[in-house]
């Protein structure tokens, strides 16, 4: 059976770095899935479409080529990595993450993804709805302070220097606007490791999680 270490959770939650570190400690593909929404938000701006008018929308999926290269995301073959991660992407791609067409096109493609090779696949719905047979389910989170903390020292490492509090807002707009969705709304999978990354260590969190995948804890 092909692998797959789904990992969910908010935004900032640490996701992103424990799911690289982890793809490469253990060989496995790096699936980033909120780049695929993001890289959807890019499509839908510059076709200076509204994110609410999903028949557009809907209508843009199939003319769309999505693909990733480790961390690097292509859109139609221009590699789009940074246009992505910007603040307005960041609210963009939640609001056309509520779209059915949209969830539906990419979770496709997810699963595809990761037909060909293992994958630790990172997002908000990989142990509910994407991957929902993964016997390898972690659910990461951490305080919204926390994450806006991380999530500062991210942008200022980009050059970009926003407000503490201008952050802490748009995380907990984030999270809102994910977890109140009618479809794959954010959730902890039933059968997935709960892990809090406040206050932890990258390699401390790392080692957690292989320790719970050797060990064959699967609940
Ligand atoms: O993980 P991220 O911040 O790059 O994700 C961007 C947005 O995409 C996020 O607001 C929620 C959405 N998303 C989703 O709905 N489902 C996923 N599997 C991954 C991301």
């Amino acid at each position: 059976m092909i692998p797959v270490i789904a990992i969910d959770g908010p935004a900032g939650a640490g996701k992103s770095t424990i799911a690289k570190l982890l793809a490469k400690r253990l060989g496995l593909q790096y699936l980033d899935t909120g780049a695929m929404y993001r890289a959807v938000a890019l499509a839908v701006k510059e076709a200076s479409i509204s994110p609410e008018d999903e028949a557009k929308i809907e209508r843009l999926l199939p003319t769309l080529t999505i693909d990733l290269d480790g961390e690097r995301v292509f859109l139609n073959g221009r590699d789009v990595s940074h246009l992505i991660r910007t603040p307005e992407i960041d609210l963009l791609a939640s609001a056309v993450s509520r779209l059915g067409a949209v969830r539906r096109y990419l979770t496709q493609l997810q699963r595809e993804f990761a037909s060909k090779k293992g994958v630790v696949a990172e997002g908000r719905d990989m142990g509910t709805v994407v991957f929902p047979d993964s016997p390898y389910k972690f659910f990461l989170t951490a305080t919204p302070e926390e994450r806006a903390k991380r999530r500062k020292k991210q942008l200022e490492m980009q050059g970009e220097n926003v407000l503490y509090e201008t952050i802490l807002k748009q995380i907990k707009k984030r999270d809102k606007q994910d977890s109140d969705r009618a479809i794959a709304p954010l959730r902890q999978a039933e059968d997935a490791q709960l892990i809090d990354t406040t206050g932890k260590t990258i390699d401390e969190i790392l080692d957690e999680i292989i320790r719970r995948i050797k060990s064959g804890q699967e609940k």
